[in-house]
């Protein structure tokens, strides 16, 4: 399972010097074909509602979740609390590397919950997540 988090819809738009001009679309067609090559069943959504993510995350069968909570990264308790609920691994992942931005994006409340954090690599982060996820499914 992989969640973007809020505004993600804008990307490519959205400041691409910061979060880089591969559209969501794009992104979310790579990692398609990445998981599918690996026969990984894979579902991706993007929503603003904080309850709608959680929902998502304590609703929905799946084996490992890839998260980018946006700006609920700095701020939910709620989806904390969510990926504390389901105990299913769980990674963050982050564009731009939050702590080289603003005081206020320095810190998650989320990455205490998850199995660990990559965080400024733009769309890759989500690849590196995608390899680690893969490795971790195929030996289940
Ligand atoms: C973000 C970083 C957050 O601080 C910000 O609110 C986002 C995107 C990132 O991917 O770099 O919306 O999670």
């Amino acid at each position: 399972m992989v969640i973007h988090g809020p505004n993600l819809h804008l990307l490519g738009k959205r400041q691409p010097n910061i979060y880089g001009k591969v559209t969501l679309n794009e992104l979310n067609k790579k990692l398609y074909q990445k998981a599918t090559t690996n026969n990984i069943d894979i579902e991706i959504i993007q929503s603003n509602s904080e309850s709608k993510i959680v929902d998502k995350i304590t609703n929905t069968e799946y084996d490992f979740l890839i998260i980018n909570p946006a700006a609920f990264t700095h701020t939910s308790v709620a989806i904390k609390d969510a990926i504390l609920a389901v105990e299913k691994p769980t990674i963050e992942v982050h564009l731009s590397n939050i702590y080289k931005r603003e005081d206020f994006r320095k810190h998650s409340v989320i990455s205490d919950a998850v199995l660990g954090v990559i965080s400024g690599f733009k769309e890759a982060s989500y690849f590196l997540a995608l390899d680690y996820a893969i490795s971790c499914l195929k030996n289940l």
